[in-house]
């Protein structure tokens, strides 16, 4: 191994630019040559390169976002486009390529890897959607953002004797959400991997309002049938007395500009010097994570075919813990 490359792709994650100062001072220390890939695989494709030294990567393990810039890529679904980012690695003499980014970016990870190129991916995203993995890169310090804000939406609530809604990311997935619901003191989750029905959010939220409460905290995952606008929509249009009054807020991208927090900075840089390890050891087509508690590969394959599945029983806590 003489020269690697590094990417981001998909949605930017808090971390994401400590995992890139890693594999590039793990990668120099090993005595390679390491170049950075702009904005994804669209770069890759591009050929927009540019080589990288330890003072590249000073004094950005703080910063939230990715310094060599992110994209969300399509066109790399494609083999002739892939073909031509192989073209390009292969005519800079490029040895192996580290990809840091969620689900959609390890299967293009896979994808070069199954056309007979070295690749090891780094599992980095706020949704914490990656098969296999405990938790990725962004995700400790996208849950913070999001229990800053339900912490101070919890205090208009209880001045106004309000309900509200609050929706958090996570695409496809409801690990943010209930995760931010438990840790949130939330008397309600909406997430897509568990049916609802509105009514029985009306009812829950009608409960609240008897026990005595003085405000009621839903938090749903966008990716639910009955996200925030969803919710809203039903209840302009089904008129419920909730016994509070309803308002929603969505929190959106504030959650993924973060700026890391001591666990995110942790794990993005063991996991970037544990890619360049594995790359050492000539081992690649696997993905490095948090696997039951180790820093450990996982061949893509497994993640380009997997699915994550979240604990049922914490959704349960949470309406026991709500009374
Ligand atoms: O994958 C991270 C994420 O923030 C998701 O939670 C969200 O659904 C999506 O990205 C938004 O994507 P984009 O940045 O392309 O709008």
């Amino acid at each position: 191994m003489k020269r690697i490359a590094v990417l981001t792709s998909g949605g930017d994650a808090p971390g994401m630019n400590a995992a890139i100062r890693a594999v590039v001072r793990t990668g120099i220390d090993r005595g390679w040559e390491v170049h950075g890939v702009r904005h994804g695989y669209m770069g890759l494709c591009d050929d927009d390169f540019r080589p990288l030294g330890s003072r590249d990567v000073g004094g950005i393990i703080q910063e939230g976002g990715t310094r060599l810039g992110s994209s969300r890529y399509e066109e790399f679904k494609a083999e002739e486009v892939r073909q031509k980012a192989l073209d390009n690695l292969r005519r800079r003499e490029i040895d192996a390529l580290v990809v840091i980014g969620g689900n959609g970016s390890q299967k293009g990870a896979h994808a070069l890897s199954q056309m007979n190129y070295p690749v090891v991916g780094i599992s980095s995203t706020i949704d914490n959607d990656v098969p296999g993995c405990d938790i990725t890169i962004g995700v400790d310090t996208a849950l913070d953002v999001a229990l800053m804000a339900i912490d101070r939406v919890k205090v208009t609530a209880a001045s106004h004797r309000r309900a509200f809604v609050i929706e958090v990311m996570g695409r496809d997935s409801g690990y943010l959400a209930l995760m931010a619901g438990v840790a949130g003191g939330a008397d309600c989750v909406i997430i897509p991997e568990v049916e609802t029905d509105p009514e029985q959010i009306a009812a829950e939220i009608k409960h609240i309002a008897e026990l005595g409460k003085g405000h009621a905290i839903v938090v749903a995952a966008e990716g639910a049938k009955y996200n925030a606008r969803g919710l809203e929509r039903y209840f302009a249009e089904h008129a419920e007395p909730l016994g509070f009054d309803l308002r929603v807020t969505i929190l959106g991208y504030v959650q993924r500009g973060g700026t890391p927090g001591a666990f995110d900075r942790l794990l993005a840089t063991r996991l970037g010097a544990a890619a360049t390890e594995q790359l050492a050891a000539g081992n690649h087509g696997v993905m490095v994570g948090l696997i039951d508690g180790h820093i450990r590969p996982l061949p893509l394959a497994e993640i380009a075919g997997g699915e994550k599945t979240l604990d049922p029983a914490l959704f349960d806590l949470v309406r026991v813990l709500a009374t």
